[in-house]
């Protein structure tokens, strides 16, 4: 028995667009937000607040969250490394902050520059900070079915970032396939070990489709009881600091997946094609959704 609702954060505009190498106009991500606002999801990641030496594609995430149209109901959401980031998505009016670490120590020094301990404590103030002005607090566990730098990932590790993200206070905390490398079976192992650490409605899957394995790891976390999916519309996406990701798996086709199962989303699979076309006219490129250049063509 799956759920009869899932919750899908769209994460195009900061996890897809941090890794286009021509950079896109504040004007394009805030058009891009805006068709994605419309089309109905509750929670749209729409800005970064990391160095812009680092990602430099984020730098324009003040003026897109000034200049976006907010539907009543969408949290809109940003990452916040530290507590220059937390000020920074204060400011903006982000309605959730988002802390990120990692499940392997080799891609936490190469992604935000620090161990894993250190950057739960660097984590400490920003949640403090995020829960006294009533933010949302979310924590993301990158590599934590593989990393590119060391290889394979106990899920102790996994596990234990789990727990750290819960006693910081975390609403939601998302276990990340940063270079796609699950498969079923594994995706099943590590959502139990981490929901032996937080409650599985809290956890969401951030699965990126490298080796297109996406769809089946949501359908089999569906079946151990995960309900909150993040996608990117267009399959837009991958990290600056994993060589060789591709994107998150696309919006499109989760929906279609989801539409198929008789599971609820409240979201207009349409207008989502729509925004996908839109933003892969803009960078000159068909789009990575099956089920949206399907869609599109019909
Ligand atoms: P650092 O160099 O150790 O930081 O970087 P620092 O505190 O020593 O500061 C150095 C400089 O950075 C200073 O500027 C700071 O002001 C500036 P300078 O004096 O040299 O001119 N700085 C900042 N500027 C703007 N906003 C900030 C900020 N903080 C410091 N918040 C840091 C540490 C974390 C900042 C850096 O490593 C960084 O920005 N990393 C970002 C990495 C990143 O964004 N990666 C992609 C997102 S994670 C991801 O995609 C994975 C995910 O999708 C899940 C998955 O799939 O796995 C979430
Ligand atoms: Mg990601």
């Amino acid at each position: 028995n799956l759920p009869a609702k899932v919750k899908i954060v769209e994460v195009g505009p900061r996890d897809g667009l941090q890794n286009e190498k021509e950079s896109v106009s504040a004007a394009v991500k805030v058009e891009l937000v805006d068709r994605l606002s419309r089309a109905g999801f509750l929670n749209i990641e729409a800005a970064s607040f990391v160095s812009p030496k680092w990602v430099p594609q984020m730098a324009t995430s003040t003026e897109v969250m000034a200049q976006i149209t907010r539907r009543p109901g969408t949290i809109y959401s940003a990452l916040t490394p530290n507590m220059q980031g937390f000020e920074a998505a204060l400011a903006a009016g982000a309605g959730e902050v988002v802390i990120f670490g990692s499940a392997s120590e080799a891609f936490s020094q190469k992604n935000i520059n620090c161990s894993i301990a250190e950057s739960i404590a660097r984590f400490e103030p920003v949640a403090k900070a995020a829960k006294a002005n009533g933010l949302r607090l979310r924590a993301s566990v990158s590599c934590a079915f593989g990393c590119p730098y060391q290889g394979a990932v106990p899920e102790d590790a996994v596990a234990d970032v789990v727990a750290s993200m819960r006693d910081l206070g975390c609403d939601e905390i998302d276990i990340a396939d940063t270079i796609g490398v699950a498969t079923a079976r594994k995706t099943q192992s590590v959502m139990l070990r981490a929901a032996g650490a937080f409650r599985i409605d809290g956890i969401s899957g951030h699965f990126h489709d490298t080796y297109g394995q996406a769809l089946a790891n949501i359908y089999a976390s569906l079946e151990v009881g995960v309900s909150i999916f993040h996608s990117s519309v267009s399959g837009l996406g991958g990290c600056p600091y994993a060589k060789g990701a591709t994107g998150n798996v696309a919006t499109e086709d989760v929906l279609y997946l989801m539409q198929g199962l008789g599971i609820e989303t409240g979201i207009n699979l349409e207008l989502v094609v729509d925004a996908g076309q839109f933003i892969s006219q803009h960078l000159g490129r068909k789009g990575a959704s099956r089920a949206g250049n399907a869609l599109a063509a019909r």
